[in-house]
């Protein structure tokens, strides 16, 4: 093989797509998804590359250095890209301890094995990466400085023929002050850090990258965007936290793949991009793009469902805006976002329409009790 890869999380939402887009893309490389398949880890996520020669599944705990350091042995591992992490922001303020512990102590483990293992090679780092895969929550909240939106700054495939408004004129930037508010983003923001420090102490080569909300197939019913597909399709309320004013940026997750795969191949060492596809929206905005869109695609009148809107109280720290700059990765590596908007949009709810027996597998039992006692708690 010519190179042998572990890609950590490869069970979750966009983990797989990694994996899948490095297994079909490179038959030469030994891709190996180590993932402890935790309630948002499901290997029905990989059926359809499951059996291909290239890829091999672990089922392992990041925390568990003495087995990370094994596979990094087993496997003569030349690259790891990191995606293993507990998600998301509810459940960080429900648990922080679980986000510390996989977040932080998992990141720090991978990192000294990654280090333990190319120290004891005769060549050492040359021709090794270690990519960390981070967020954009990590730079903290962006103000709403105009509600009713500014003319975009930036004009991107992505939101080119329908225009489409910024909120602010601050974007977050690689050099933009960490500031995270919640125990997830604190948790990530935290192992960013060790990450960047394992470079500047060890000199390990490493590259960090923070992306924007991403959307698509295959992602945990417990984020905005296929829970309210799916509770609009059993006509459930759809629970928007405080006024639905909150702005994030949105990126299509084959766009992220396809990003993580360049930057991979072609990023430089010690270097941090932001990826994301100039693409704001006002929850409230996106959720009736969703409802209009599923309404439309079950043969429902359009906007049939928009009074399933109901308006619970608010996340507690709740950050207002997102909007990231990533024109660092479009000048230096000619990265763009490949899909409209509307157009990702109409994909992701068709997919969801189209495969509600994977949703339904995950939303019955055990977490649909769970989902429930929290929504009765709001
Ligand atoms: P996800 O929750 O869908 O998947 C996480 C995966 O990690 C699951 O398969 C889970 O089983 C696995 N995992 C959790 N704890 C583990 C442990 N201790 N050991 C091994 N495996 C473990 O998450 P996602 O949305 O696909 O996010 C992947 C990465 O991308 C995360 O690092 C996240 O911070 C980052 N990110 C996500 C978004 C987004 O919008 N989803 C945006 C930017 C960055
Ligand atoms: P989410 O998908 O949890 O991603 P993140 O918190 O990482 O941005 O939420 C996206 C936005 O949608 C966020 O502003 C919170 C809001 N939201 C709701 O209004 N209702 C919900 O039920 C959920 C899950 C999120």
């Amino acid at each position: 093989m010519k190179r042998n890869i572990i890609i950590t999380g490869g069970a979750g939402f966009i983990g797989s797509h990694v994996v899948r887009l490095f297994v079909n893309k490179y038959p030469d490389y030994r891709i190996i998804n180590v993932d402890k398949l935790t309630y948002a880890g499901n290997l029905a996520n990989l059926v359809d590359i499951e059996d291909k020669p290239n890829y091999t599944f672990v089922k392992a705990d990041i925390c568990d250095y003495d087995k990370m350091l094994e596979l990094m042995r087993q496997y003569d591992v030349d690259g790891v890209i990191h995606l293993a992490a507990e998600s998301h922001v509810d459940r960080s303020i429900k648990d922080p301890f679980t986000f510390a512990r996989t977040n932080v102590m998992g990141t720090l483990s991978l990192l000294q094995a990654a280090k333990v293992y190319w120290d004891s090679k005769p060549e050492k780092y040359e021709g090794k990466r270690f990519y960390h895969i981070s967020t954009d929550e990590v730079y903290g909240a962006l103000e709403l400085t105009h509600p009713e939106g500014l003319e975009p700054p930036f004009t991107t495939k992505a939101s080119s023929g329908q225009h489409h408004e910024a909120y602010g004129e601050e974007f977050f930037l690689e050099t933009t002050k960490y500031n995270p508010h919640s125990p997830y983003s604190a948790s990530k923001a935290s192992s960013d850090h060790f990450v960047r420090a394992y470079h500047d102490t060890y000199g390990l080569p490493t590259i960090v990258t923070n992306c924007s909300n991403n959307y698509g197939p295959y992602q945990f019913p417990e984020k905005l965007i296929p829970l309210f597909i799916n509770n609009i399709r059993h006509r459930k309320p759809l629970p928007v936290y405080g006024k639905g004013e909150n702005v994030r940026d949105w990126l299509f997750v084959e766009d992220h793949a396809r990003a993580i795969d360049q930057i991979f191949h072609e990023g430089k060492v010690a270097e941090t991009y932001n990826i994301g596809g100039f693409n704001e929206w006002k929850n409230i905005d996106i959720i009736r793009v969703v409802i209009n869109t599923v309404d439309r695609l079950l043969g429902r009148k359009e906007g049939e469902d928009l009074d399933l809107i109901t308006f619970v109280t608010d996340r507690a720290g709740h950050d207002m805006r997102y909007a990231i700059d990533s024109r660092k990765l479009q000048a230096e590596l000619g990265w763009e976002p490949s899909l409209q908007f509307e157009e990702g949009i109409e994909r992701t709810v068709r997919w969801y329409l189209d495969n509600q027996e994977w949703m339904d597998r995950i939303t019955s039992g055990e977490y649909e009790k769970y989902y429930e006692d929290m929504y009765k708690n709001r």
